[in-house]
């Protein structure tokens, strides 16, 4: 074992079955990596991923997932994306029975499958087949204190896109006119007015994304369970007010290109767009994030950009070179600019 502060924005050259031995129990934030995917490619210097049979590299793959679970904290969680393998027209379903050995150890429970829609997949020959367009990343937790920033995944479209959209300067003005029109008093008009003024600048501040009015003979009355209390203040002050709080979906998709990066000579890095998204939601700045499989440095890069540590792991000492080399540039690059 060795201290953690010995290790941290640093890569180790070597092989992660022997490396995460040295790392102490409960001492990372988060793991996030995409080890090599079975029989794709033959990345050299005797990895993972060229085993004769889809068991054999589910079992290796299995050892370092444990070795990840004892690494993190309780508060701590796991990403694994991993890809699929057609053998002889036959899909394997490999990422589904990794995942399935990783709940047997009964040391984590699977939160999420995110699923990487490729908006780019790569084109593939066979007429009589379609093209394979997404990847899962499988999130891990092994205890329910798991850190989970949830408003911070794909935080950009709430503001941008989504719910967050600037308001109508007319907002809520029919229903002065309905109140006006109204069979409620003098008073209740006063008070409608009052309700809806500040409502509306509620709006304005961004407080909320929208609300209705229901007024007392203009519209249809609420009925059933949780509209009775709606129904008492119609009947009681003419009218009810439904706030609506602007909470866009944070589904369990994102679409991202299949990037490249100019002079890179990894032959299978992930998006820069989805770890910042996954790390974001996942660890707070400072925190300590682990990639057993490096490759070129991805996990590193997004690391520094969004002001985290990272440790990565990676054998083939030539990735380890391209990886230091892009995370130095990334330093001198002032605006470190995120992607959106
Ligand atoms: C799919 S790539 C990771 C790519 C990375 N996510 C990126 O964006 O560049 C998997 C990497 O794991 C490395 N690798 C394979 N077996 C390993 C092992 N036992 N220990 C450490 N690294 C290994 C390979 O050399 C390869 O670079």
């Amino acid at each position: 074992m060795q201290p953690i502060s010995n290790i941290l924005n640093k890569i180790i050259t070597g092989d992660s079955k022997e490396e995460l031995k040295k790392i102490s129990d409960n001492s990372v934030d988060c793991v996030i990596t995409s080890p090599p995917y079975f029989c794709q490619r033959e990345y050299g210097g005797g990895g993972i991923g060229n085993e004769q049979k889809v068991e054999e590299y589910i079992e290796k793959l299995v050892m370092i997932f444990k070795e990840c679970v004892r690494v993190i904290k309780p508060t701590g969680t796991i990403v694994f994306n991993l890809g699929d393998k057609y053998i002889d027209g036959n899909l394997l379903l490999v990422p589904y029975r990794f995942a399935i050995e990783a709940q047997k150890t009964n040391k984590v429970k699977l939160l999420n499958e995110l699923t990487w829609v490729k908006v780019n997949p790569a084109p593939k020959q066979c007429l009589k087949k379609l093209i394979p367009a997404t990847e899962p990343f499988f999130i891990f937790v092994k205890d329910d204190e798991y850190y989970f920033n949830r408003d911070a995944f794909l935080d950009f479209k709430d503001n941008l896109c989504g719910c967050k959209k600037k308001p109508s300067k007319d907002v809520g003005k029919k229903y002065f006119e309905l109140i006006e029109q109204s069979e409620l008093s003098t008073e209740e008009k006063k008070q409608a007015v009052k309700e809806l003024n500040e409502v509306i600048m509620d709006v304005m501040q961004g407080k909320i994304e929208s609300f209705r009015m229901k007024i007392r003979g203009l519209h249809a009355l609420p009925y059933g369970g949780q509209a009775g209390g709606r129904l008492t203040q119609i009947e009681n002050k003419g009218f009810t007010i439904i706030k609506i709080y602007g909470n866009s979906m944070k589904k369990d998709v994102i679409e991202s290109t299949v990037e490249t990066i100019k002079g890179n000579i990894h032959p299978a890095i992930y998006p820069e767009f989805i770890i910042q998204e996954i790390m974001k939601m996942l660890t707070k700045e400072g925190d300590i994030v682990l990639d057993p499989f490096l490759g070129s440095g991805t996990t590193a890069v997004v690391a520094q950009k969004l002001k985290r540590k990272y440790i990565g792991i990676e054998i083939h000492s030539e990735y380890v070179k391209y990886a230091e080399n892009r995370i130095k540039e990334n330093a001198n690059n002032h605006t470190l600019d995120l992607f959106l």
